[in-house]
C-alpha cells in the first residue's frame, strides 16, 4: 500500500509539473505526452543523466549538446543504440518518445530548428544493435561533428 501510495504520489507531482509542458505547442506537435516521457526519464535515466540532463561522473552533459548528434547518420542511430537508450526497458513507442522529449528538453541550441524526430520505425531498427565500444564510437563521432564545425564539447 505504501508502495502504490508513493507511486501515485509521484505521478500526481509529474502531471501537475508537467501541466505547462503539455500546452507546449512542440510536444503536441511530436504527439508526446510530456508528463509520461518525464516521469520515464525520472524512473530509468535521471539517475545518471540527473534530472536537468547535465550528468556528471562520465555521464555526458546533454544541455545544448546532444542535439549535435542528429546531423550525422551515425549520430542519430547513437542516440538510440547507447546502452541506456538500447537496452532501457521501455518499449519502441515510448522509447522514441521519450528520445523525442530528451531533444526537445535538453538539445536547446544544438537542435536544429528543422531537426527529424525519431520514428518508432526508426528506433525499433537502430535499438536491435546496442552499443559495445560506447566510449570510442562517441569520440569518433564527436571528432567527426567538430571538423564539421559544431561546437560540441568532447
Ligand atoms: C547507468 C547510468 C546510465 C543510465 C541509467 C542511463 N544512461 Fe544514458 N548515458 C550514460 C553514459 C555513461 C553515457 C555516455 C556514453 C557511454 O559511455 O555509455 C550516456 C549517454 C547517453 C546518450 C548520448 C548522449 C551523449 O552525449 O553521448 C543518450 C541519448 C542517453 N544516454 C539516453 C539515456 C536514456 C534515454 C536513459 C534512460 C532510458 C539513459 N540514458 C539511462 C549513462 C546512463
Amino acid at each position: 500500500m505504501l508502495f502504490r501510495s508513493t507511486l501515485l504520489a509521484i505521478s500526481l507531482a509529474c502531471t501537475t509539473a508537467a501541466a505547462a509542458d503539455v500546452a507546449d505547442s512542440r510536444y503536441q506537435a511530436l504527439d508526446i505526452n510530456p508528463a509520461r516521457a518525464k516521469f520515464n526519464y525520472q524512473m530509468l535515466c535521471q539517475g545518471c543523466h540527473i534530472p536537468t540532463g547535465e550528468g556528471g561522473r562520465g555521464v555526458p552533459n546533454m544541455n545544448n549538446q546532444v542535439g549535435y548528434f542528429l546531423h550525422l547518420p551515425a549520430g542519430r542511430e547513437y542516440l538510440v543504440r547507447v546502452p541506456g537508450s538500447a537496452n532501457s526497458a521501455l518499449n519502441d513507442e515510448r522509447l522514441t518518445e521519450l528520445l523525442n522529449w530528451t531533444l526537445l528538453e535538453f538539445g536547446g541550441s544544438s537542435l536544429a530548428a528543422d531537426w527529424q524526430p525519431y520514428s518508432v520505425a526508426e528506433v525499433t531498427a537502430a535499438r536491435q544493435q546496442p552499443l559495445f565500444e560506447v566510449i570510442e564510437f562517441r569520440a569518433q563521432l564527436v571528432e567527426q561533428l567538430q571538423q564539421a564545425n559544431y561546437p560540441i564539447d568532447p
